[in-house]
């Protein structure tokens, strides 16, 4: 079954809770949401405060992204705020085995994020310890950019790699994920599709993640 976990990152945020509830109410699996930090990404989002107040909106599983530099200073406030998962980047984390131990002594699933020019090899050591491989399939920073195609053969690969290591891991994919490219990233392997701009921009947030379900499902 694929999990459909929309981004906040483009949700009206004068409207937040009553947004999360309609996403929610339509079928989302998990609710994403992206920390930026203005250094490991141009942009800045928020915090833990806002994954609290995310926390008290929603039951579902809070899929926690950090793009952040030194993400190990924080996981403890993201994991009591209320995340389910936290997600490092391999490229912010020199120590990652490290890391990973204290994502999961925290209580929290732990996941791995790819940039696009960064290969699914140099996870390859630390695949048994993990809960989540994210491949991006944007440069991370904004929502509403264009889905890399060639980054289907990395998800391929990704899915490889999960499958040799015989473990339930989820291959979750972020950016430019829409209708179009719903399909042929499920088809390379992806289990969880990550949606910004394709869900809260869409007319409704339920005809937006309908559109995404039945791409994956027909
Ligand atoms: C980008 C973020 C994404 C973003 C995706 O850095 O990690 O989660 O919200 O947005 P869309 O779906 O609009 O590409
Ligand atoms: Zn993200």
């Amino acid at each position: 079954m694929i999990k459909i976990a929309p981004s906040l990152l483009a949700a009206d945020f004068s409207l937040l809770g009553k947004q999360i509830a309609e996403a929610e109410q339509a079928g989302a699996d998990w609710i994403h949401l992206d920390v930026m930090d203005g250094h490991f990404v141009p942009n800045i989002t928020f915090g833990p405060p806002l994954v609290s107040v995310v926390r008290k909106c929603t039951k579902l599983p809070l899929d926690v992204h950090l793009m952040i530099e030194e993400p190990d200073r924080l996981l403890t406030s993201f994991r009591s705020a209320g995340a389910d998962i936290i997600t490092v980047h391999q490229e912010t984390c020199p120590h990652l085995y490290r890391t990973i131990q204290s994502i999961k002594e925290s209580g929290s699933k732990a996941g791995v994020a790819l940039n696009p020019s960064t290969p699914v090899s140099l996870i390859q050591e630390i695949v048994d310890e993990i809960d989540l491989i994210l491949i991006m399939t944007v440069e991370p920073g904004f929502g509403g950019q264009h889905f890399i195609s060639h980054m289907l053969r990395k998800i391929r690969e990704t899915r490889d790699l999960i499958d040799q290591s015989k473990r339930d891991i989820f291959l979750e994919v972020d950016g430019g994920i829409d209708k179009q490219t719903a399909r042929s990233v499920v088809d390379a392997g992806a289990t969880v599709l990550v949606a910004g701009t394709s869900v809260f921009r869409a007319k409704t947030i339920a005809t937006g993640l309908s559109a995404l379900r039945s791409a994956v499902t027909e």
